[in-house]
């Protein structure tokens, strides 16, 4: 009886050991385990032994069987987690990698590098300012009186006492007038703020760049240089430029600058900045001699220069972030 249990047992676990499914390990449970497989067989029989033959016998067949599930528990746990694997697809290192979709610059932000270039060319420095400015920086020192309209709230957005969100890049010019001394010939790019209600040509937030020059000897004649080959640069070699009189608390003589460009095959007049030569009560804000320096300011909307080299209707929707524009440039 004890040769016929070992052997019983040693069979089962050796078929176990080769049950390379688990259906074939169930049929090797079966086999022995099963309401008539081989150590169940012998265990019916142990009743019909003597006692003292059973005792001995029926721990043998215990010992057995516990044997026989631990081994079936432990072979299901491998090939049950071969079975996992094997039902996960297959790694194939030969699929090309998924690419992520890679941005590119906003057109605005090409517009503004395309305008930092030209004026690099013609040898201005880009400089930054901040965009909470103080009352001082964006009205007084520019000679900007306080009953002019633009003060009003209105026209601004007002932080906290005589702190603002810049209505325009002009502010920089004062910055960079009290930190230098002249020759200066920098360019401002940056973000601007108005209370304006969005429509196609007004937003609340749009970008500006500013010019500032700043020297011996520099004069009208020097601004109309600058600015009608950097918008030939700008906008292609048959653009004309074309200086109205204007007025800027900051600037005398003042001028709006209209360029003259083909969009969409048709020749039209736009106004694109405003320029003038430096008020004299501006660079005695910020302690030059006005009798020795003399200068040229100037400040173009960057919106509006994205919008006509681009052919956008609408400014607005440089800012909606719809990818389906954006892909476009
Ligand atoms: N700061 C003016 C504005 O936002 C634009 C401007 C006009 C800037 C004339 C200048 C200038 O530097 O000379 O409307």
């Amino acid at each position: 009886m004890h040769d016929a249990l070992r052997q019983a047992r040693d069979e089962a676990l050796a078929r176990i050991g080769r049950a390379s499914t688990l259906e074939e390990l169930e049929q090797a449970r079966v086999a022995c385990l099963g309401r008539s497989g081989a150590l169940k067989c012998l265990m019916q029989r142990l009743a019909g032994l003597p006692p003292e033959e059973r005792r001995a016998a029926g721990q043998l067949a215990n010992e057995a069987k516990a044997a026989i599930e631990d081994a079936l528990a432990a072979r299901r746990g491998v090939l049950g987690s071969a079975r996992t694997q094997a039902a996960r697809p297959a790694l194939d290192i030969t699929v090309p990698g998924r690419c992520r979709a890679i941005g590119h610059e906003h057109p605005l932000r090409q517009a503004e590098a395309e305008l930092r270039e030209v004026f690099a060319r013609l040898g201005f420095e880009a400089v930054e300012g901040p965009e909470v400015e103080l009352e001082y920086y964006n009205f007084e020192a520019l000679n900007i009186p306080a009953e002019h309209p633009s003060h009003d709230s209105f026209d601004t957005f007002y932080v906290e006492g005589d702190m603002l969100l810049r209505s325009h890049t002009s502010p920089v010019q004062i910055r960079v007038m009290e930190q230098r001394r002249p020759p200066i010939r920098v360019v401002v790019p940056g973000r601007v703020f108005r209370p304006d209600t969005p429509d196609a040509t007004h937003s609340p937030v749009f970008h500006q760049i500013e010019g500032l020059v700043i020297g011996e000897d520099v004069t009208f004649a020097d601004l109309k240089g600058v600015l009608a080959m950097a918008m030939r640069e700008l906008f292609g070699p048959q653009t004309e430029t074309r200086f109205r009189p204007s007025f800027f608390p900051f600037t005398e003589p003042s001028a709006e600058v209209d360029v003259c460009c083909d969009i969409g095959g048709e020749r039209r007049w736009l106004e694109l900045l405003g320029a003038g030569m430096v008020h004299p009560k501006v660079l005695e804000a910020v302690g030059y001699d006005a009798e020795r320096y003399t200068g040229f300011a100037f400040g173009m909307g960057i919106d509006r220069v994205a919008l006509l080299k681009y052919g956008i209707p609408d400014i607005r929707l440089l800012l909606e972030n719809d990818l389906r524009f954006l892909e476009q440039f």
